[in-house]
């Protein structure tokens, strides 16, 4: 519980109609998507840097954690409150504060939604290629903390690859800016490579400069839908031989996709064992002789059925599809294990033969989809509670593979309180010996988001099997 005088003085600094502290208020800022829950004990909704300063060296005065959070759409327990304290809310810095078209760089705040750059910057015929599932209510803020992937990393990469420079409020209070405006600048070390994806552990993001990209001039989308899993993986390897490079490639399975359909109630199943989303872009023609190019690979590969959206809105409609598989997949069992692997993309064939095998071994139901363009599957465990045990066996075993297989064990949702007990499958001693002191010394206190990243030294590892993030609940 936090000292009353604290209260008072966040108080001071957000005014009062800014600092939430009725229960039926915390619960909102208790989950994000894996709906693991921990009730702050305060919710804090600064409107500007300054006021993020003054409260983190308040949090170091009196020693109280604080947790940053966006829209709360995290997949690893990042945003929750683990240790309780304070979460720091960006509802309010939601500005898109520059569209720089002659540099192409937008500036923005971190609560700005996602799909709202987006559409900003392609109203101005620019182009803001990463893009989470979630665009449509994630923010810039959470994508930046996580190094969110998404859809189109295939050709355009990930949210570090676009960021240049940010503001960030240091765990002790500090306000500072890096990077630069220009694609170049090799001015002391990266810092903006360190903050981004760090997870909310190093520091406060309270402004961002990403690159822009001129706005294709078309895109071409198709969906193909294949009678076995095997036939549908033969069109990557087949598409890469030519050269093509699409800027989204999407596998889902069958299970994914029935429940997707379900979902939407989109009229009969399709009854497909695995369906691929591709989409290529660029000028007119170069787009349509790729798409034309993929669409008589994915026929010569054997696919059932092959749709290729005629417009906008045939498009849009693929897309709810995929977008709404997240969701959707709670219809099978009541709880998700979401893992998130990633794998070099020619060994994605060994990756799922492993997920099958230890599926089998364990008598568990695994369901896939993802990015396969870029070798990044999310492998959802679907389990009844009493399950559990069994589930913790097949994720070990599958995140060793990934390792094993050279891929890693988080393509893009992050450690977060999940999978720190897996980090070190993956990351040697020594290098997460670094990472710690990286931590100790941006945040000596330990007030920045604790307990997420590595093994909670007061707390431990996080059992899953709680639900709960712990923070109050416990
Ligand atoms: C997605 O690609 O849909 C997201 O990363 C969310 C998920 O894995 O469920
Ligand atoms: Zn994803």
């Amino acid at each position: 519980m936090l000292d009353p005088s604290v209260i008072r003085d966040l108080r001071k600094i957000v005014g009062p109609a800014n600092l939430l502290t009725e229960p039926e208020e915390l619960t909102v800022y208790s989950y994000d998507a894996t709906r693991l829950t921990a009730v702050p004990d305060a919710v804090a909704r600064p409107a500007t840097a300054e006021e993020v300063s003054r409260i983190l060296l308040l949090a170091n005065r009196k020693k109280f954690p604080v947790s940053p959070r966006g829209a709360g759409t995290g997949m690893s327990g990042g945003s929750v409150p683990r240790r309780g304290g304070i979460v720091l809310s960006f509802e309010r810095m939601n500005r898109i504060l520059e569209i720089d078209e002659a540099n192409r760089v937008a500036v923005a705040e971190p609560g700005v939604i996602t799909g709202d750059l987006q559409r900003e910057a392609e109203s101005r015929g620019l182009f803001y290629p990463p893009d989470p599932a979630s665009s449509n209510f994630c923010t810039l803020g959470g994508n930046v903390a996580e190094c969110a992937g998404g859809l189109r990393a295939v050709k355009y990469g990930v949210t570090k690859d676009y960021v240049l420079g940010l503001e960030v409020v240091l765990p002790t209070g500090e306000i500072i800016r890096t990077g630069a405006r220009t694609r170049k600048s090799v001015a002391g070390y990266d810092l903006t490579r360190l903050i981004v994806g760090s997870e909310g552990t190093l520091g406060v993001i309270t402004k961002i400069v990403v690159r822009l990209v001129p706005l294709p001039e078309r895109v071409e989308t198709l969906a193909a839908f294949f009678g076995d899993r095997g036939a549908a993986l033969r069109v990557l390897p087949d598409t890469t031989k030519k050269r093509i490079v699409p800027r989204t490639f999407e596998f889902v399975d069958g299970a994914a996709l029935r429940a997707a359909e379900g979902y939407l109630r989109t009229g009969p199943p399709s009854g497909a064992a695995a369906m691929l989303l591709i989409e290529t872009d660029g000028s007119a023609d170069s787009a349509s002789r790729e798409m034309d190019a993929i669409e008589a690979i994915c026929r010569e590969a054997g696919a059932a059925a092959v749709r290729r959206a005629k417009d906008r809105s045939e498009q849009a409609l693929l897309w709810k599809l995929r977008k709404a598989i997240s969701p959707a997949l709670y219809a099978i069992k009541p709880v998700k294990i979401n893992e998130d692997i990633v794998v070099p993309v020619d060994r994605i064939g060994a990756m799922l033969g492993a997920i099958d095998a230890a599926a089998a071994r364990h008598g568990l139901l695994i369901v896939n989809f993802g990015h396969a363009g870029d070798g990044n599957i999310h492998t959802n465990i679907m389990i009844e509670e009493r399950e559990r045990a069994a589930a913790e066996l097949a994720v070990r075993e599958i995140l060793e593979t990934a390792v094993r297989l050279d891929g890693s064990i988080s393509g893009e949702h992050g450690i977060g309180m999940c999978k720190s007990a897996y980090l070190p499958l993956e990351v040697g001693k020594d290098a997460l010996a670094v990472m710690k002191r990286i931590k100790q010394a941006l945040d000596p206190n330990t007030v920045l988001n604790p307990g997420k990243i590595f093994i909670d030294p007061e707390r431990g590892a996080f059992d899953p099997s709680s639900g709960r993030g712990t923070g109050n609940a416990e």
